[in-house]
């Protein structure tokens, strides 16, 4: 069997460890991934003890108050804590989400939180994600026409039209999806991934939208669009619900019937 080891400065150190206060009686411990980039040490993870008498209960509100009581140095993204513009993305026990909607209750034992997995760490909890947004970028998300727009009104959708975006739209760019997906890992260069695959469909079948054709030309790459194989990943872990391995296989769907 191969063998493999990792390069020295890879390897993940156990870090300081941050005690409760003294008398504090209902403690659960975070166990964080910390790196900074800047101090030529390698990874560690920290240990908080955190009482959570005095805490809220999601695991955002933990590492806030880690961030404010314990250990300023702790970075993190966040914004709305409330599932809706995705910036506190991170992998929480095991699996990609929300730190804002994650309930501590529903962790056993410690709760381990580390950035998203297989993306470059800027510091911390913080992924540098800029690789992702350039790929739903790059699938142009905005309304493309070239019909002049009516002079007295919006360009109108049946409701029945407006439907079919029904699971699209909701997605807040979290990058849970992508970064769960083992192909996205290994050819995160190349394939376009799954939640850049799910806002390309969303345009696509945008019954307003006039570039369709130009839409599915753009995805009709051996890498971009076919390096998803299924594996489900994606619709797993998304905070919202959505199934983006759907919109993909939905995709290759029209990709075909337009050939016959
Ligand atoms: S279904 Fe496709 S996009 Fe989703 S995790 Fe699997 S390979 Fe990735
Ligand atoms: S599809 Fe879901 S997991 Fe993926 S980026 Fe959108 S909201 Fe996040
Ligand atoms: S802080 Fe906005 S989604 Fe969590």
């Amino acid at each position: 069997m191969a063998e493999f080891s990792l390069p020295a400065n890879s390897v993940v150190k156990q870090g300081k460890v941050f005690k409760a206060d003294e008398g504090a009686k209902n403690i659960r411990r975070f166990i964080v991934y910390r790196y900074d980039p800047g101090n030529g040490e390698n990874p560690s993870t920290d240990t908080y003890e955190v009482d959570m008498d005095s805490c809220g209960p999601m695991v955002l509100d933990a590492l806030l108050k880690i961030k404010d009581q314990m250990d300023a140095s702790l970075s993190l993204r966040r914004s709305c804590r409330e599932g809706i513009c995705g910036s506190c993305s991170m992998n929480i026990d095991g699996a990609n989400t929300l730190a804002c909607t994650k309930a501590i209750s529903d962790i056993t034992g410690d709760v381990k939180v580390y950035p998203l997995p297989h993306q470059p760490v800027v510091k911390d909890l913080v992924s540098d994600l800029t690789n992702f947004y350039a790929q739903y970028a790059s699938v142009e998300p905005w309304m493309k026409t070239d019909s002049p727009t009516p002079p007295d009104r919006e360009r109108l959708q049946s409701k029945d039209d407006r439907e079919k975006l029904d699971g699209l739209y909701e997605c807040i760019l979290c990058a849970c999806c992508s970064t769960s997906c083992p192909s996205y890992w290994w050819n995160s260069d190349r394939y376009l991934g799954p939640a850049a695959l799910l806002n390309a469909y969303r345009w696509i079948v945008d019954s307003r939208d006039e570039a369709t054709g130009v839409r599915l030309d753009e995805l009709e790459d051996p890498f971009k669009l076919y390096r998803c194989h299924t594996i489900m990943n994606c619709a797993k872990v998304c905070p919202k619900g959505l199934n983006p391995a759907r919109a993909i296989a939905e995709t290759k769907k029209l990709l075909v019937q337009r050939k016959m």
